[in-house]
């Protein structure tokens, strides 16, 4: 199968608002209407508890992992295979189910990066946890992982994907601008009780 064929495929799965539909149907809840207003893991197991949340995030990052995953076995090229992991992140991100709009793409990035760099994201994702534990806010461990994922690309020898990453990199910061804005007041939600 052709590249264009994998975008597609990607960009579609990428946009599947798993976690728009999980707190929709089984909590009776639109996660656009309250807490950060974000589709995402941590919103919805803010607003809906954490199983729903832990639903939430395996599946949003299975979405990134799965085309991304299959497509290498079919895709030589790393600079197809970085296209494609950027159409199953941004689909997260505009999702042609959702208006073009969408969230903020950090499990998606885990999950399609994992299945290029294990190694690499396992790293960022760690360092992303500890960044949690000790700030109390996820968004800020959502921030360091978008950092550090060129940083681990390099280190782990994945050079062909330091583009992508460093585009998906931009991509989160300005998907965590409010987050950013946030923070720097000193205002941003804690992980179960949001502010806003
Ligand atoms: O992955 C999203 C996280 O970084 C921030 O989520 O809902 O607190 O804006 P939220």
């Amino acid at each position: 199968m052709s590249v264009i064929i994998w975008l597609v495929i990607a960009y579609v799965l990428g946009s599947i608002p798993f976690g728009l539909f999980i707190a929709k149907t089984l909590c009776k809840i639109d996660p656009r209407e309250d807490g950060s207003k974000n589709t995402g893991a941590t919103n919805v197991a803010r607003l809906c508890g954490t199983k729903f949340g832990v639903a939430t995030l395996v599946l949003d990052l299975s979405k990134g992992f799965v085309p991304v995953f299959m497509a290498s076995s079919w895709i030589e090229s790393d600079f197809g295979l970085s296209l494609i992991l950027m159409a199953a992140i941004f689909g997260h991100a505009f999702s042609c189910f959702m208006e073009f709009k969408g969230g903020k793409a950090v499990a998606t990035t885990i999950g399609a990066f994992l299945a290029i760099s294990p190694w690499g994201t396992i790293f960022s994702s760690l360092l992303c946890l500890v960044t949690i534990a000790i700030s109390g806010h996820v968004s800020m461990g959502s921030l360091t992982l978008a950092l550090s994922l060129p940083v681990f690309m390099f280190l782990t020898g994945n050079f062909a994907f330091i583009p992508a990453a460093m585009i998906v990199m931009l991509l989160l910061f300005w998907r965590h601008k409010e987050n950013i804005y946030r923070l720097a007041r000193g205002e941003e939600n804690p992980w179960l009780k949001p502010k806003v």
